[in-house]
């Protein structure tokens, strides 16, 4: 089926006009649901989305940024035409919500967007503009609604190097008043609430292989999996840890009280002093979609290894990069759950609540499987090659000591609670359900 490219904008004009009457009256969703599709079209493995914007509305794909504080698309000319794009002036309270800004010679409030997978930051204007996301009944996708006026930073060409083709700005989620959930959240008045879960098989958009709730559950998979979550407390880092930052903020990502870690039930002896936020900001356990493999403090790193290993008890050959502690397939036992090697626990609030991490997320396949390697970075031997981690804060003294990444966060189904400051958690593999089964078959 093909639509002449007129009739295809009339017709999404009629919807978006008549999205926004329905928003504005009636119907108010309790919450909405986005896709998200693990991008294999180019060297990246980064988590993207797609929603729409502008009018008349357009499909936009984004780099899905969990700690990012920001929402921002690349509006240079070409790439942005919109009819209700407007822009954001400095004496609005919208500008105040940006915390510490800017101000153009327009008068235009402005903010400095990060690419937070090359540390690059650019300084761009805040606009306006109608978005439109699919609202949920929980149990599968329905009708699309509509923010008339939702507020994004500017970026441009330049930051969305590294970014993958078609993909031309991030969606933050971090902790802040203008990220996209909170956005969402307080323009339906839902729970400041919103849960991710990704999937490692590949396919795209409209097809989709994992899914990102706003507001509370249920958030049915082959079963309702926000009944299943275990909790623990978010941390606020008091120091930014963004590339780009104003004096005296907070970090906008999602930090966790890791007290210790264990590998087949037994405690791993390192420094716990790493695992504090201290005053500096540095230290402490966070959670990241855009690094694609958790990434650990060199003497952390170093004694989960020796742990692993013992425990394993199979010979380590040659390491693949960015990994540094590989073994051969043939010595590893598979099963549906994943391969058969030992469990790494992160022990959190106390020692019954754990993270627990299993063979399908711990270890990566490599070299056409003929080798398979612990999924885990050392930061300090990865200076020069930063890209391939993205970690760009790195060096052996990495101001976070351990950022969990999207491989280990893959069929995870993560609960970011921000109204009671919690993290629900629950891995779908135990659960025998996938991220890939959330119903998108709109009914409207
Ligand atoms: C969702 O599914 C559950 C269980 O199948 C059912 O009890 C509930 O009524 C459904 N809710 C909606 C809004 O369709
Ligand atoms: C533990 O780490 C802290 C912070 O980096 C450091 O100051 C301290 O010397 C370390 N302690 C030991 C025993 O290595
Ligand atoms: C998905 O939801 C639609 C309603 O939007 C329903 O008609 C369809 O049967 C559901 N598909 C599955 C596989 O449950």
């Amino acid at each position: 089926m093909s639509l002449s490219p007129k009739l295809f904008i009339f017709i999404s004009f009629l919807s978006f006009t008549i999205s926004i009457s329905i928003a504005q009256t009636s119907f108010k969703p309790k919450a909405l649901v986005l896709p998200i599709s693990q991008d294999t079209s180019s060297s990246t493995t980064q988590y993207i989305t797609q929603i729409k914007q502008r009018t008349p509305l357009v499909p936009i794909k984004l780099t899905l940024d969990l700690g990012g504080g920001h929402f921002w698309v690349n509006c240079e000319k070409t790439n942005y035409i919109s009819s209700t794009s407007k822009p954001i002036l400095c004496t609005s309270s919208q500008c105040s919500l940006f915390g510490s800004h800017g101000c153009s010679a327009e008068k235009i409030c402005g903010r400095s967007p990060s690419n937070t997978v090359t540390g690059v930051s650019t300084y761009g204007d805040i606009h306006s503009d109608i978005v439109s996301i699919h609202s949920t009944n929980g149990n599968y996708s329905t009708r699309a609604v509509s923010v008339p006026n939702f507020l994004f930073i500017c970026g441009s060409k330049v930051l969305q190097n590294a970014l993958p083709k078609g993909v031309t700005g991030m969606a933050g989620l971090g902790r802040t008043k203008v990220s996209f959930p909170s956005q969402l959240s307080s323009a339906f008045s839902f729970k400041n609430k919103f849960a991710i879960c990704l999937s490692s098989s590949s396919s795209s958009f409209p097809n989709s292989n994992g899914v990102l709730f706003f507001g509370d559950g249920p958030y049915k998979l082959n079963n309702d999996v926000s009944k299943v979550l275990t909790f623990t407390p978010l941390i606020t880092n008091p120091i930014s840890t963004a590339p780009s930052s104003f004096l005296g903020e907070k970090s906008s990502e999602y930090f966790i009280g890791v007290k210790s870690i264990r590998v087949s039930d037994k405690n791993v002896k390192l420094n716990t002093t790493l695992l504090s936020i201290n005053q500096k900001g540095f230290g402490g356990t966070k959670i990241s979609t855009v690094n694609p493999y958790t990434v650990m403090e060199t003497s952390i790193y170093k004694a989960v290894v020796k742990a692993f290993v013992k425990e394993l008890g199979v010979p380590t050959v040659a390491p693949v990069a960015p990994f540094g502690t590989c073994f051969a397939s043939k010595d590893i036992s598979f099963s549906p759950m994943g391969p058969g090697v030992p469990g790494i626990d992160l022990v959190l609030q106390n020692e019954k609540v754990k993270w627990s991490i299993i063979g399908a997320n711990s270890m990566v396949s490599v070299e056409n499987n003929d080798v398979i390697c612990l999924g885990f970075v050392d930061a300090g031997s990865y200076g020069a090659k930063a890209d391939q981690v993205g970690f760009v804060v790195g060096g052996s003294q990495p101001m976070t000591a351990i950022t969990i990444g999207a491989h280990q966060l893959e069929n995870n189904l993560l609960q970011f609670d921000l109204d009671n400051s919690r993290l629900g958690f629950s891995s779908l593999f135990l659960e025998h359900d996938n991220c890939v089964n959330f119903n998108f078959t709109s009914s409207a």
